[in-house]
């Protein structure tokens, strides 16, 4: 998803996050990401890695990318729109981090779930994502929290008027208060200068020490639309293996 301005009464699409290559930003995104992550990775930094990373609505994977360069773990970024798509897997082409994974798919509540338990993530990253699904925003909260150690959640404030659903979100306040929250940071809104949208850590309910599945599976890839690593790469790593069933994409290669 992008963001639309007007120049001169001209509509222009411009991106929502900055552009992360390598090591470096191109900072062209209308909302600021380098406050929101480097509140998440001072978060992550006290926790236990490596780390699975769920990236619900990655848009140009600005945080995945940071993230798979400064811990070990997975990153797997859920992702799926006419103007994000193509742009983001040109980014994981670019990146070219082993620890990326790249879902093109748009997910409702249930098929999350399925995912989340096919896959058993430590950290779900649900930043400024729930307000665009239809079922009930607890619902997808407790749904995180069910599936995983940790969850960082930013939702958008209920002052805002153009954002998706701006009804719903003053209708459905948010109840944190089950999963112990941690405000880690507070930035402005795209479009405003005096709304804010807060970024928390919740605590899940999977205990802190469960080993997570590393990599993903390529029954998960395969179900969900995964675009990177390329399929191509994928058919040259498979080609050496008969038996494909409970096959997992970890780092790169193929494992048991
Ligand atoms: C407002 S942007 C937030 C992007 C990013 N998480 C951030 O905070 O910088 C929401 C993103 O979520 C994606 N998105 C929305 N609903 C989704 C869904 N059901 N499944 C996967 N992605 C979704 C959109 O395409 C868009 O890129």
């Amino acid at each position: 998803m992008g963001l639309t301005s007007s120049i001169n009464g001209i509509y222009c699409e411009k991106l929502y996050q900055d552009l992360w290559i390598k090591g470096a930003a191109m900072q062209v995104g209308g909302r600021g990401c380098k406050e929101r992550y480097e509140a998440i990775e001072a978060h992550l930094s006290k926790l236990q890695g490596p780390f699975k990373v769920l990236d619900l609505g990655a848009n140009m994977g600005y945080f995945s990318f940071r993230l798979a360069e400064n811990f070990k773990g997975d990153f797997v970024m859920l992702e799926n729109s006419s103007t994000t798509t193509k742009r983001l897997l040109q980014l994981c082409l670019m990146n070219a981090n082993p620890q990326i994974y790249f879902l093109a798919v748009r997910v409702n509540l249930a098929e999350l779930e399925k995912i989340l338990l096919a896959e058993k993530f430590d950290v779900i990253l649900a930043l400024s994502v729930i307000h665009h699904f239809n079922e009930p925003f607890n619902d997808i909260i407790a749904t995180f929290a069910r599936h995983s150690k940790y969850v960082i959640l930013e939702h958008a404030n209920p002052e805002e008027t153009h954002c998706p659903n701006p009804n719903r979100i003053k209708a459905e306040p948010l109840n944190l208060s089950p999963y112990n929250p941690i405000k880690l940071c507070t930035s402005t809104a795209t479009g405003y200068q005096h709304i804010f949208r807060d970024t928390y850590a919740l605590t899940g309910s999977v205990e802190a020490s469960e080993k997570s599945t590393p990599g993903i599976s390529l029954e998960t890839y395969s179900k969900y639309s995964g675009i990177y690593p390329h399929p191509t790469l994928l058919h040259s790593l498979l080609k050496k293996h008969k038996d494909k069933s409970l096959l997992r994409l970890v780092e790169g290669t193929i494992k048991k």
